[in-house]
């Protein structure tokens, strides 16, 4: 028989179309028997439509509709009805009619898929993405792909609307290693030479503002070889931005005018205000340099109460110059002694020492303290901790002292675990944007014993700290910014080093050598001697974005065909064997 085209899609029928004749194409979604009646649930990517097939309409197709199963591919002709009283379905948009088939023709039939394509399913997540064409199939994350479509619409017009230029930039390109590991591919011309995947445009955009396209976005790909968690892939998307002539308060500006049309276009929210943080703000209140302000919990740095303690841990740490964090567990202070053992363990596997904890008590002298080390505590500390921390009796309080960064960022991720403890972060919860700025421009790697660039090597530094670069390097910070949605990094960027000298100071600093900068990055520092502008810029992360915007967990929903959390492609098996030919041409042999 011959295949119809449709005439309408399954998500369109509305009262109004009843009495017209239809053609409809699409997926056996559910099939029901019903004395003699065939109730069919036909799917495509717009909706679903229910169609009859009812002997006295017409014979032939209800004979013919004995064959359908689930999933089949089908076209059908027949006559938009009202459903009979009582029988509407206001669960779907089509649901106060039908259509009354008189010709069925099956375009294909299809196995029983390995899970139903139902939005709530019960199978393990290698099996969907095994299968990703059919989990692609459920509405469920349908819908994450056209919102992610919106998204992709939304930023091309906002950056378009702002006079900012998108330009392709290679995927083939020179291995500089940013942070992560690269990504190579071995050329077959050039024996012995790789292309390296590139982790971000970033030495690129660069060398667009030195061409004077003076504003640039893409939305491009980026690859890195790092460990993967729920919100990282091995590839990822960027929304890449570069501005010239600007200013930090300039990206700002740009950020938030694209967040406010996110916001207002798939939340239907008004973008709130959002605050600034530097990073050592972050870093003590929140423990994290994306701090989660959904909920509050706040930590409380302690070393004023302790600068004369007689307490030798409290001390070592203050003379060793490390910090004494505090954070406040309201009502955990009937946390049983095995409760109690669990956190201490959760922050000995994430490295801490130990963690020290009191209880605080209502007793007939007063608020007291009640913990292992309250014996080697002063009164006067005692009271100060219970006033710093705002303690009321039935409270559980926190304690974890040593180097600062370190200790910051363990009693961060115990802040995290009391808020999931406790239900803190409410489904419903507003969600929760903020600037973090100044960070710290080197990083100190205690394996190599040497400095890292924090960013990457051509961020500028604060222009007062420069001064600081050699001599103290820990103190200088960068004009770096990030962009925190939720607890999460949405966007990172940075104002960069335009100036020759300075640029040569950064390596110097980073110890490269001259001949390994210029062997690394010498055409862009070479471009630099022919007129570069200040300039700036940031990078979203598209993928994490769309993730929060979704209100899912893993970035994997919201990417078509995403990779396990150990880099493998379950549909197409990739990474995959080779044969000998193809890489006797690249000149490799797999030891
Ligand atoms: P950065 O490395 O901070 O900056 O990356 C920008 C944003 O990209 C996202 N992101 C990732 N998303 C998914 N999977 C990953 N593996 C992954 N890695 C990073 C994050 C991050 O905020 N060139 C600079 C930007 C600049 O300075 O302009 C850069 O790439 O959301």
């Amino acid at each position: 028989m011959q295949f119809q085209t449709r005439t309408n899609t399954c998500g369109e029928l509305r009262e109004k179309n009843i009495g017209e004749n239809v053609v409809l194409n699409g997926w056996v979604d559910t099939r029901r028997d019903l004395g003699g009646l065939i109730f069919i649930d036909l799917r495509d990517r717009y909706g679903i439509t229910q169609i009859v097939f009812e002997p006295g309409f017409n014979a032939e197709a209800h004979s013919a509709a004995a064959n359908l199963r689930n999933e089949f591919v089908i076209s059908i002709e027949g006559k938009v009805r009202k459903r009979p009283e009582g029988t509407e379905n206001p669960a779907i948009a089509t649901g106060n009619v039908d259509v009354m088939v008189n010709k069925l023709v099956i375009l294909n039939e299809a196995k029983t898929p390995p899970f139903p394509i139902k939005d709530e399913v019960d199978t393990s997540e290698d099996i969907r993405l095994k299968y990703r064409y059919l989990d692609l199939r459920r509405p469920a994350i349908q819908k994450n792909i056209l919102m992610r479509h919106k998204m992709y619409q939304l930023v091309r017009q906002y950056f378009d609307k702002n006079n900012f230029v998108e330009v392709e930039t290679p995927v083939l390109m020179k291995s500089t290693p940013e942070g992560a590991r690269d990504y190579l591919v071995p050329s077959r011309l050039h024996k012995g030479k790789f292309y390296a995947l590139p982790q971000s445009p970033q030495q690129y955009k660069q060398l667009l503002m030195v061409s004077g396209l003076d504003r640039y976005f893409q939305i491009v790909k980026c690859f890195r070889d790092e460990d993967l968690r729920a919100d990282r892939q091995p590839e990822f998307t960027q929304i890449d931005v570069e501005m010239s002539f600007i200013d930090q308060k300039d990206i700002f500006e740009i950020v938030e005018g694209l967040m406010k049309i996110l916001f207002k276009e798939i939340w239907n929210k008004d973008l709130p205000l959002i605050p600034k943080l530097t990073f050592d703000e972050a870093m003590e209140k929140y423990g994290s340099d994306k701090p989660d302000l959904r909920f509050d919990l706040e930590m409380t740095t302690l070393n004023h109460v302790f600068e004369k303690t007689e307490f030798k841990v409290f001390k070592d740490s203050i003379n060793n110059y490390g910090i004494i964090s505090g954070l406040l567990a309201p009502g955990c202070g009937e946390y049983t002694r095995n409760q109690l053992d669990v956190l201490t363990d959760f922050v000995k596997k994430l490295g801490a020492g130990g963690l020290i904890w009191m209880r605080v008590k209502e007793l007939a002298a007063g608020v007291e303290l009640e913990a292992p080390i309250a014996k080697f505590l002063s009164d006067e500390e005692k009271k100060n901790i219970i006033t710093s921390l705002k303690a009321k009796p039935g409270d559980l309080l926190f304690i974890l002292t040593g180097a600062k960064l370190k200790t910051l960022s363990l009693m961060g991720q115990l802040r995290l675990e009391m808020a999931r403890r406790l239900e803190l972060i409410k489904p419903d919860a507003e969600p929760k944007l903020l600037w973090v700025t100044d960070f710290p421009l080197f990083e100190w790697d205690e394996q190599t014993k040497r400095f890292y660039a924090m960013h990457h090597p051509f961020t500028s530094p604060r222009l007062e700290d420069v001064q600081y670069m050699q001599a103290d390097p820990a103190r200088v910070k960068a004009r770096a910014y990030d962009l925190v949605l939720n607890g999460s990094e949405i966007a990172g960027g940075s104002i960069r080093i335009h100036d020759a000298v300075l640029q040569a100071k950064m390596f110097k600093a980073l110890g490269i050598s001259d001949d390994e900068a210029e062997y690394k990055f010498g055409f862009l520092m070479n471009a630099f001697k022919f007129g570069a502008p200040p300039h700036g810029g940031i990078a979203f992360g598209f993928d994490r974005m769309a993730m929060i915007f979704a209100g899912e967990n893993s970035i994997r929903e919201v990417i078509a065909f995403p990779k396990t959390a150990s880099a493998i492609s379950l549909m197409d098996d990739a990474p995959s064997t080779v044969d000998e030919n193809q890489l006797k041409e690249l000149h490799i042999k797999i030891r």
